[in-house]
C-alpha cells in the first residue's frame, strides 16, 4: 500500500497572509513599535555608506532607521499600500531610500549586494523559514551582518497568538513565527552560514490608556487581530475581546488603572556571515 503524505499549500498560506497583512493598517501599529527598529539599526551597527536591506519592511521603519544613520537602505515588503506609506515617511524627512514590493522568500535583490540586512518582526512570518532565511544569507556580503527582532513565544504576543489560536486555529502544518524568536532556530537557520551569532532578550514596550483600547485598536489596525474577528461570529467575538482584555490586563506592570503598560519581549539576534 503506498501512503501518500501532503503537506500543507503554502503558496495558499502566503497568499491568504498578504490579503491580512494589506487589511486594517499596519502603519498605524508600526508608529508604535519604533523603537525596535532604532535600537537593532544600533546592534547591527549600521555604517554610513553602507548597503542596507530591510525585509519585510511594512511602512520602513528599521528602512528609515538605517537610512538616518546615512546609508544606502532598501526596503522590501509585499503589501502595496505599506510601501506607499513608507515612501511618503522617508519624502518627508528628505531621506533618499528606495522601496521595493517583492517577496521575503524570493527577495528582489542581487546576490552579496548588502552588507546588513534587518527584518523587524517581518521575516518571521513568511511560511518557508529556511528558504527566507536563505534568501537573507544569499543577498548579504560575506562577512556582513544579518540582524533581526523576533516576538519570543513566551512572551506577550506569544501569548497573544496563543489567545486567538485557541479562537481562530492557524492553518495546519505551517511552523510557528515564533519560533523565530528562539536561539536553537535561529542557529537551525543560519548556523551553517554563520561565524558568530549574538542573540539578546528585549522589550518592546505597548502603552494604551486601557486594556480595552489596546485590544480596540488592534482590532482596528492589525491585520491578523482583524482577520481573527471577522472569522468568528458576534459570540464568538465577545468571548475572544474579553480574553484579550483579561491577557492585556494580566500582563500590565503598572496595575494602578492609570494607563497600562505591556512589555512585550523579542529576542534580537545578530548574526555574522562568513
Ligand atoms: C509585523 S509587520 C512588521 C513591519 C515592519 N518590519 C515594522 O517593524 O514595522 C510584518 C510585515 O511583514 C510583511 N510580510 C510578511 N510576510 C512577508 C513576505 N513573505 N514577504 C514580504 N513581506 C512580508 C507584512 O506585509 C508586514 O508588513
Amino acid at each position: 500500500m503506498t501512503i501518500t503524505t501532503t503537506g500543507p499549500d503554502l503558496a495558499a498560506v502566503k497568499a491568504k497572509q498578504q490579503k491580512t497583512w494589506s487589511s486594517g493598517d499596519f502603519a498605524k501599529v508600526a508608529s508604535t513599535i519604533v523603537l525596535s527598529s532604532e535600537r537593532l539599526a544600533d546592534s547591527a551597527q549600521v555604517r554610513a555608506g553602507s548597503d542596507v536591506l530591510d525585509v519585510a519592511c511594512g511602512s520602513g521603519n528599521a528602512t528609515i532607521a538605517a537610512a538616518r544613520n546615512a546609508s544606502n537602505a532598501v526596503g522590501v515588503d509585499y503589501v502595496p499600500q505599506l510601501i506607499e506609506v513608507a515612501r511618503s515617511r522617508a519624502a518627508l524627512e528628505g531621506l533618499t531610500v528606495d522601496f521595493r514590493v517583492g517577496d521575503a522568500e524570493d527577495l528582489p535583490a542581487d546576490d552579496d549586494s548588502f552588507d546588513t540586512v534587518l527584518s523587524v518582526f517581518g521575516a518571521m512570518f513568511a511560511p518557508h523559514h529556511h528558504r527566507t532565511a536563505a534568501e537573507m544569507s544569499r543577498v548579504t556580503r560575506a562577512g556582513g551582518t544579518v540582524a533581526l527582532a523576533s516576538w519570543t513565544p513566551d512572551g506577550f504576543i506569544g501569548e497573544m497568538f496563543a489567545v486567538i489560536s485557541g479562537h481562530v486555529p492557524p492553518p495546519a502544518g505551517v511552523a510557528s513565527p515564533l519560533l523565530w524568536g528562539t536561539e536553537d532556530h535561529v542557529a537551525d537557520l543560519f548556523g551553517d552560514d554563520a561565524s558568530d551569532i549574538s542573540s539578546t532578550q528585549q522589550i518592546q514596550p505597548f502603552r494604551y490608556r486601557t486594556a480595552e483600547a489596546f485590544v480596540d485598536f488592534f482590532r482596528t489596525w492589525y491585520g491578523p487581530t482583524l482577520a481573527a474577528f471577522n472569522a468568528l461570529d458576534e459570540a464568538g467575538q465577545s468571548v475572544l475581546y474579553t480574553d484579550l482584555v483579561d491577557l492585556a490586563n494580566r500582563w500590565d506592570i503598572h496595575q494602578d488603572g492609570r494607563g497600562i503598560c505591556i512589555p512585550g519581549s523579542y529576542l534580537e539576534s545578530v548574526i555574522t556571515l562568513r
